[in-house]
This record gives C-alpha cells, sequence and structure tokens, in this order.
C-alpha cells in the first residue's frame, strides 16, 4: 500500500529537529500529509539520537510500540544518528524496520519508500559529498523562531563522543543557501532564526565566518532575532564575541559546553582547551556583551574522574553563573577512546554528582532569573500558554516568559518582568510593538 499519511518523531538536538522538519517538507511537497499521531499514520519516521545508551535504546523500544493490537503496523522507517550508527545492523535488532536512512541521506527518503512499496529493504547511510540540501524543498513555512543549520559533522573527536561518526567530518553550507533559506524562513513568518551545527562556529566560506554570516542575516528587514547554537571553545574567535556587541540583532546569550571543570579531565576528553581558557573566553563576551546569558553542558563520571575533579567542575559552574546548564552522566559509547578506558566510574557515585551538580546549576540559574525581575524587555510570542489569555514568549536571554497578552505568535511584545521560577518568568505586558 502505498503510504499516504505519515508521522515523523524527532529526539536528541536541534539539528535533528530540523532534519525532521525537512524531511516533513520533503513528504508534504510528494503529496503525502501529516498525521496527528503515530497510529494513523501509513509511514512512522522515527529520528533518533546515538548520543547516550538510553537515547539510542528508546529507538528500538520505540520501534516496538509501533506494533498496532491487530497486528498490522505502518512502514517504518528509522532516521537520525542511530540510523547512521547502526546501518543493516539496526534490522537485525528490529525486523519491524523497513528502511534506514541516515542524516545525510533523507534527501532520498521518497525512493527508499517506493523501494519499501516494492518489497525491498532500503539502508542509505552514505555521507555523499553533493549536498542534501539542494534536494529539499525551499522553506514555506516556519515558526516564529525558526531553525536553519548551517553547519554539519564535528572533526573534534571528544573521546566520549559519536557525533563525528554518526554525522560526518564539518561541513559548511555556502554562504548563498543559507542566505536564501534565511529570506524565506522570514518571509515563511520567522521573526527569530537559530543558526546550527554540531559546531556551529566553525562555520567557514572561504573567508567568512559566523560573525560575517549573522550580520549579513542581520540585514533582513523583517528578521529580529538570531541565535546560533552550539559553539565549541576553541572555534570562538574575536569576530564572533564582537558581533555581541554591535549586532543588535544577535540575542545576548551563549551555549558554549564546557563538559568538565578539571584540566585532567578535558585533557583525557580531548576538548582542547582547559578551565583557564575556557574562563578567559567568557570574560571577553562578558565585557562585551555585560548582560550575556551563558549555557552550558557538563559530563559527570567520565571515567577516572576523581572527588577533586567533581569539585573543579563545581568551581567552574561557580565562576560562570550559568543562567542554565544541561548535565549528563557519562554514558559509554561503542567505538569512543572512553568507552575503553580503565576506571569507569560507578553508577552510584554518578547519581550522587549528577544530583550535585543539577542543584547547583539550578542555583544559579534561579539567581539568573531572579536577577531579571523589573526588566523591561521585548519577548517574542511563540505559542499559548495553559491558562485561558497565557501566551509564552522568549526573552532575549532565551527565558520562558508567560504573558497576559492578545498577541499572536510571532509578535515581539514589550513585557516587564515581574517574577522568577527556576525554569521561566512571568512577565506583564506593557505595549504592543507592532509586528
Ligand atoms: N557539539 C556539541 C554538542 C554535542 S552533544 C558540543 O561539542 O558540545 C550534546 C552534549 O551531550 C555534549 O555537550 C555532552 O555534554 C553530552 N554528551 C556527548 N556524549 C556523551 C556521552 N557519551 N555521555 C554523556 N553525555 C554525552
Ligand atoms: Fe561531540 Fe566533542 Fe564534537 Fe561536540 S565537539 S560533537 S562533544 S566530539
Ligand atoms: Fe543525538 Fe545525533 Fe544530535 S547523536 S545529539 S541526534 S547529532
Amino acid at each position: 500500500m502505498t503510504p499516504k499519511t505519515f508521522k515523523i518523531k524527532s529526539f536528541g538536538c536541534q539539528m535533528n529537529v530540523y532534519d525532521g522538519e525537512r524531511m516533513a517538507e520533503l513528504l508534504g511537497q510528494r503529496g503525502m500529509t501529516a498525521a496527528a499521531d503515530s497510529e494513523e499514520a501509513d509511514l512512522v519516521v522515527l529520528n533518533t539520537c546515538h548520543i547516550r545508551e538510553k537515547a539510542a535504546d528508546k529507538a528500538y523500544s520505540d520501534v516496538g510500540r509501533l506494533r498496532r493490537d491487530d497486528g498490522s503496523k505502518p512502514l517504518i522507517a528509522l532516521a537520525g544518528c542511530v540510523a547512521q550508527a547502526e546501518g543493516a545492523e539496526a534490522r537485525r535488532r528490529s525486523p519491524l524496520i523497513d528502511i534506514v536512512v541516515g542524516p545525510q541521506a533523507y534527501h532520498r527518503l521518497p525512493d527508499m519508500i517506493a523501494a519499501a512499496e516494492r518489497g525491498g529493504r532500503p539502508v542509505d547511510t552514505d555521507m555523499p559529498s553533493i549536498s542534501k540540501f539542494s534536494a529539499l524543498p525551499a522553506r514555506r513555512r516556519a515558526s516564529p523562531s525558526a531553525f536553519l543549520t548551517v553547519q554539519e559533522g564535528c572533526d573534534k573527536f571528544c573521546t566520549y563522543c559519536v557525533v563525528p561518526y554518526t554525522r560526518g567530518a564539518e561541513v559548511s553550507r555556502p554562504w548563498d543557501d543559507i542566505l536564501e533559506e534565511g529570506r524565506s524562513l522570514v518571509d515563511a513568518g520567522a521573526r527569530e532564526i537559530v543558526l546550527l551545527g554540531q559546531n556551529v562556529n566553525a562555520w567557514k566560506y572561504g573567508r567568512r565566518d559566523l560573525a560575517d554570516l549573522i550580520r549579513e542575516l542581520a540585514s533582513i528587514d523583517r528578521l529580529e532575532r538570531i541565535r546560533y547554537t552550539t559553539s565549541h571553545p576553541m572555534d570562538m574567535n574575536d569576530a564572533l564575541i564582537q558581533a555581541h556587541a554591535d549586532s543588535a540583532k544577535l540575542m545576548p546569550y551563549l551555549h558554549l559546553p564546557v563538559q568538565s571543570g578539571s584540566n585532567r579531565i578535558l585533557k583525557a576528553m580531548n576538548r582542547s582547551h582547559t578551565a583557564e581558557t575556557y574562563l578567559a573566553i567568557i570574560d571577553l563576551m562578558r565585557a562585551a556583551r555585560p548582560d550575556i546569558a551563558i549555557s552550558g553542558d557538563f559530563i559527570v563520571g567520565f571515567p577516572g574522574e576523581t572527588e577533586e575533579d567533581f569539585e573543579a567542575t563545581l568551581n567552574i559552574v561557580n565562576a560562570v553563573r550559568y543562567a542554565s546548564a544541561y548535565s549528563f552522566k557519562y554514558s559509554p559509547r561503542p567505538g569512543t577512546p572512553a568507552a575503553a578506558m580503565e576506571d569507569q566510574i560507578p553508577r552510584d557515585i554518578m547519581d550522587d554528582r549528577l544530583q550535585r551538580l543539577q542543584s547547583r546549576i539550578g542555583e544559579h540559574q534561579l539567581a539568573f532569573n531572579r536577577s531579571t525581575i523589573g526588566c523591561d524587555t521585548p519577548v517574542l510570542i511563540e505559542r499559548p500558554g495553559r491558562l485561558l489569555g497565557q501566551m509564552i514568549g522568549r526573552s532575549p536571554w532565551l527565558q520562558s516568559v508567560h504573558v497576559e497578552t492578545a498577541a499572536p505568535p510571532g509578535e515581539i511584545v514589550d513585557v516587564t518582568l515581574v517574577a522568577a521560577g527556576p525554569n521561566s518568568m512571568t512577565g506583564a505586558a506593557r505595549r504592543q510593538v507592532a509586528a
């Protein structure tokens, strides 16, 4: 049966969310329509993440759950990083899977669906040098805050991480392609563009770097806000730091993962920065943009991590005063150097460290949110809140702000921040800025 409806479920990072949107557009262009949920869909695409063991295992349990009570099942495509990492092996783990398609090959999904209909079991985990982007339809729909992938892959080879294997080498999209997509997104209603890359600040095109790209995008009239994520400390340059000082549309927010505060662990992780060089970047950023909100990622329980190493991590959290941060227990990943290291840390120690780290981060997050009480700030409205008349939007510092307003998604409302919680703010609308 030719599938007419589809459901795409994306897990993992924003780049997977972006890929999910592009796959939906591609299937839409071929005449398929989006189903409300996987129960009703003829085709289900699981756009998976391989970063930690739990995320990867989830992919297979999700596949199992697609079998319906009457014994039938939709056509199942395994996409994303688990598909890339496991290739044909994925179907040995779960014979329910019909299609295996990697993150660099999904522009070929329609052909693969046709092959599956003919009884084939296509697997495509190529990393072609010709960009998939040129084979995808133009952007016609956009949320108020839209993702735009500008860079893919990673050459850093942190010893714990699968991304260099699942996403391949660092590749930058060409200047013109990005600007064209940026303009289409704005024409389709985006007011904010979030530039994405596994190492977004490694983006380069000839002599142009990310700061140049941000400046050019800022010249698009109806685009109000620009963000970028995720950056690597090694690729932070003066131009990008300076852009935070002089580009009004570049939001005062930087996600700059450090992973650990211990130089010994950073070295074992192959992070190519130290706690000191990281802190020096934060200082320069704050000199350029004093109100900048800093966010980060941490791993606890990397092999060989001692209590002293962990305390160094707590110290760097105190030094940076993160506005938000994500922290994870180290998860050994097949094929990565760290998985074979001695001194793997017992689970109970990891649990204890994660809990201590998260409570420290939580304190700083609340302190940051409290420090913004009383600020008059523009909020980009994104969606309705739970209460009648309430909308949820984002402050420049990426805080989620609840505000009573009649303004629809996509409008920017002037708000006074009146109350702070650990994960969100309450704002009072002042006057409405014309959209
Ligand atoms: N390119 C980005 C993001 C990589 S994945 C960067 O360099 O920071 C997002 C986060 O997942 C990482 O920052 C890291 O904190 C975490 N992570 C990656 N591999 C992991 C592993 N094996 N176990 C636990 N956390 C991991
Ligand atoms: Fe993974 Fe390190 Fe590359 Fe980030 S920089 S994607 S953590 S290898
Ligand atoms: Fe996960 Fe792949 Fe992103 S492993 S974090 S979906 S790059």
